[in-house]
C-alpha cells in the first residue's frame, strides 16, 4: 500500500499586494473632504472631456466639423458631474448652465455650481483653454471652487480662509495675485463682450499702453489673475457658474473681484452685469481706463 505522506497544509499566502497610493492620490487625500470630494468629481468628469478633445483636434481638419459633438461633450460632462455629486450629496440643489436648477431637499444650505465647460470656444477650435469650473456655496456664499483643464491637468482650488492653490506634478503651489503696480507694465485680459458693448473701449485698448488679451473662458481667466499671470481681468455679462470658483480663488490669492461700481458680494456682481478680478493696486487704473464715465456695462439678457 502506497504511503501517503502526511503533507502540512501550509496556508497561501494572500498575493493581493495593496496598490501604493500614486503621489497625486496622496495629494488629494491630504486635501479637506470637501477639496478631496471636488478634486475627484472634475477629474472623473474631465477624463471623457480629454478624449472628446482629441477627437475635436481631428474633426478640426475633416469637412464634418465639430457640429453637434461639443454640445454633446458638455452635456455628457455635466451628467458625469451631476451624477457624481447627487450618489454622496443627494441632498444638495444643484445649479448648472445646461441643465438649469435642481433644487435642495431636505431643507440643505448648500449649492453646488457648475459649468461642465467654460471656454466653449475654445474647445470647439481644439484650442485648449477651457475648463470645467466647480463650486460649493452654501447660502449666497462661496465656500470652495475648483477650476480643471483636463487638457494640460492644470487644477487650481480654493476653499474658503484656506488659500488659493495649483496642483502641479511636484506638489501644491500657493497662489498670489501679481504685485505689479503699474498699468503699462500689466497683462489686461477681456472677452469679446465687453469689447462690443462698452464705448470707446476697443479704441482705447488698440491705443493702449499694456498687454492685452482676448481669453475665452472667464473661469481659467480668473484662475490666470489668482496665480499672478494676469494682473486684471474684466467682463460683462457673466454668469455665476462662470464666476463662482474663480472669485473665491482671486479672493483667496489676495486679489479682490468687484463690480465696476465697487460692489464685492457676488449678488451685486451677478446683478451689475460688469466684473473686475484685480488686485488693490491696480484696480483705480484700470477702471479709469475701462469706462471712466460710466462704470457700467448694458445688461445682459440671460439672468441666472
Ligand atoms: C463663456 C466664457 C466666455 C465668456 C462668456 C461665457 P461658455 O462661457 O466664459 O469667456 O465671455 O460670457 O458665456 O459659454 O464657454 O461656458
Ligand atoms: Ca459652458
Ligand atoms: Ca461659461
Amino acid at each position: 500500500m502506497p504511503i501517503i505522506a502526511h503533507q502540512k497544509i501550509t496556508p497561501r499566502k494572500n498575493t493581493m499586494v495593496k496598490r501604493k497610493e500614486t503621489r497625486e492620490e496622496k495629494r488629494i487625500s491630504s486635501l479637506s473632504p470637501t477639496l478631496n470630494f471636488m478634486v475627484k468629481a472634475v477629474r472623473h468628469a474631465g477624463a471623457s472631456l480629454v478624449r472628446d478633445f482629441r477627437e475635436i483636434s481631428q474633426l478640426q481638419v475633416s469637412r464634418k466639423g465639430p457640429g453637434d459633438f461639443v454640445t454633446n461633450a458638455d452635456l455628457f460632462t455635466e451628467k458625469k458631474l451631476v451624477e457624481f455629486i447627487k450618489k454622496t450629496r443627494p441632498n444638495d440643489a444643484i445649479l448648472s448652465e445646461e441643465c438649469g436648477e435642481v433644487p435642495a431637499q431636505n431643507a440643505s444650505p448648500y449649492t453646488w455650481v457648475m459649468d461642465p465647460i467654460d471656454g466653449t470656444n475654445n474647445f470647439l477650435h481644439a484650442i485648449p483653454f477651457f475648463a470645467i469650473s466647480l463650486a460649493l456655496m452654501r447660502g449666497d456664499e462661496v465656500i470652495a471652487g475648483v477650476i480643471y483643464n483636463p487638457v494640460t491637468n492644470e487644477l487650481y482650488y480654493a476653499e474658503k480662509g484656506q488659500g488659493a492653490f495649483l496642483m502641479t506634478p511636484t506638489g501644491d503651489v500657493r497662489l498670489r495675485v501679481s504685485g505689479r503696480k503699474k498699468l503699462e507694465e500689466s497683462m489686461v485680459a477681456t472677452n469679446s463682450y465687453a469689447l462690443r458693448t462698452v464705448n470707446g473701449l476697443t479704441d482705447r485698448i488698440i491705443n493702449n499702453p499694456f498687454c492685452f488679451r482676448c481669453v475665452g473662458s472667464t473661469a481659467l481667466a480668473l484662475a490666470q489673475v489668482a496665480a499672478g499671470q494676469l494682473d486684471v481681468f474684466f467682463d460683462c455679462r457673466c454668469h455665476i457658474w462662470d464666476l463662482a470658483a474663480g472669485y473665491l480663488l482671486v479672493q483667496e490669492a489676495g486679489g479682490i473681484v468687484q463690480t465696476w461700481n465697487g460692489e464685492k458680494d457676488m449678488g451685486s456682481i451677478l446683478k451689475d452685469n460688469g466684473v473686475l478680478a484685480t488686485t488693490l493696486d491696480m484696480r483705480e487704473k484700470i477702471l479709469n481706463f475701462i469706462n471712466p464715465k460710466e462704470k457700467t456695462c448694458k445688461k445682459k439678457k440671460k439672468s441666472v
